[in-house]
């Protein structure tokens, strides 16, 4: 492979930690499909014949053939998918074939596969995510009324409905979203055509080959165009992101689930039992979930110290760049399918869901707020004289609601009946009426128009 001034082959050792074919092989598409481009680019350009190129055209689609048919032979000595490409090619097409490799370079070649794999992931995120939106909005307007304890500091803190709850993850996938889609239109310039780093003297048409392959453009800088994986960094960090927002509802799956809240239950389809404790319903598909977050945080940390000291331009450093890639690629499929999967299935409890919102005070901050309004008393009295009345409910095991109107008198006089018309949870979040909050009527209208939109 490497010509004349080679007498001996590699050490064992060598071949062995140079070779990344077994991870690059995911990119055969990628790479097929860019030497065909750049292959018809030449022939156009006449810089091959036309015959050298349909000849090199239909070889590369015998090799995807090959290839998905599982009958393409891969060995370590090849190093990677190109060099298997190249030599696979020589044996189908002959002499024909050491021409593709004209005004190209491996360097220009793995950025173009990596930036065409990398752009197919992201359109499969945005995919799996707009799903996973559509199936929390469908339950979120089902559930647009069904009252629910909100939390702060997961302490019980004012009632809130499960709509508006699921509502908010519909929020963040969309911003998820739109990271993945800002990183895309950063990522779709074409690098091929940079060859080894410093362009090259062949009469080539980037334009041709960046158009071909869907790209707006070729990269205006030979250098940059073979060196910089900022753009797999956008998709390792857009999925970091998401993560953490999948975790954190995965989260919350495993606490209601759980008997101690008993919010929700899945079916047996997502839940698995325990080998000793026959009572048991585990959710082992959000809990890994959760746990999954951890390998995406690191794909992303790892490409990030890869690049940090590296002097420009192309460095083999960078061939740990598809691992990670990858790695995060499949992993957030997984997770999105997992919890769309979830996000369907689950049944709401919404009795035990709405006792749990009627209880622990959670209207404490409503009988402050109607201190406010018909009493004219400043917010910081009103919480003052609440936290008053709250104390001596619990002292005598009841909830706000229930607590005699003389009792509530006997700590501010000027209380009247009218004061139960907030006390009650439904009521309560029936209340939140401002924009963006809880009350069931808006979220209702919300949940249906995020169907509107994602339909
Ligand atoms: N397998 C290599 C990679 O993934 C391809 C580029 C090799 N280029 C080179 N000059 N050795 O980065």
């Amino acid at each position: 492979m490497w010509g004349g001034q080679y007498a001996h082959p590699p050490a064992e050792i060598m071949t062995e930690i140079n070779a990344s074919i077994d991870v690059d092989k995911a990119l055969y598409a990628q790479d097929l499909a860019g030497s065909i481009a750049h292959a018809q680019m030449l022939a156009a350009q006449g810089i091959i014949t036309r015959a050298d190129a349909d000849a090199i055209t239909r070889g590369c689609e015998q090799i995807r053939r090959e290839i998905e048919d599982g009958a393409f032979i891969f060995t370590p000595a090849l190093e990677d998918i190109h060099m298997h490409v190249e030599s696979r090619l020589k044996e189908l097409i002959g002499e024909a074939a050491g021409r593709l490799h004209t005004a190209r370079s491996r360097n220009d070649q793995v950025a173009l596969d990596l930036r065409l794999y990398v752009r197919d992931a992201m359109d499969a995120a945005d995919a799996a995510l707009h799903g996973l939106q559509r199936a929390l909005a469908r339950r979120a307007e089902e559930h647009a009324g069904a009252l629910m304890p909100g939390f702060t500091h997961l302490q019980s803190a004012q009632p809130v409905t499960l709509g508006h709850h699921l509502l908010a993850y519909v929020e963040m996938l969309a911003r998820d979203r739109g990271r993945f889609a800002d990183a895309h239109a950063r990522l779709n310039e074409s690098p091929l055509g940079a060859a080894a780093l410093a362009g090259t003297s062949f009469p080539i048409d980037r334009e041709a080959t960046a158009s071909a392959l869907g790209f707006t453009q070729p990269m205006a800088n030979s250098l940059d165009a073979v060196s910089s994986r900022d753009f797999a960094l956008e998709f390792l960090s857009a999925a970091a992101v998401c993560a953490t927002h999948l975790s954190r509802l995965a989260e919350e799956f495993v606490l209601w689930s759980s008997s101690a809240f008993g919010f929700i239950r899945f079916s047996d389809g997502f839940s698995t039992g325990s080998s000793i404790m026959p009572q048991k319903r585990n959710p082992d598909a959000a809990e890994l979930v959760r746990g999954k977050t951890g390998r995406m945080f690191g794909n992303l940390i790892a490409l990030l110290t890869v690049m940090k000291g590296l002097p420009l331009a192309y460095n083999k450093d960078m061939q740990e760049d598809k691992e990670p890639v990858l790695d995060s690629a499949r992993t957030l499929l997984l997770a999105l399918g997992a919890m769309t999967g979830m996000a369907e299935d689950f049944s709401a409890q919404t009795e035990t869901m709405e006792q749990a919102a009627a209880s622990a005070y959670a209207t404490a901050t409503d009988l402050a707020d109607w201190l406010v309004r018909e009493l004219k008393m400043p917010f910081r009295e009103a919480h003052h004289i609440t936290a008053r009345i709250v104390k001596l409910a619990s002292g005598q095991g009841l909830g706000l609601h229930a607590l005699p109107l003389e009792a509530m008198q006997s700590v501010e006089p000027r209380i009247t009946e009218a004061v139960f018309g907030v006390l009650d949870a439904r009521k309560s979040a029936e209340s939140k009426t401002s924009f963006g909050g809880t009350a069931p009527a808006q979220v209702r209208a919300q949940a249906r128009a995020w169907r509107e939109k994602l339909a």
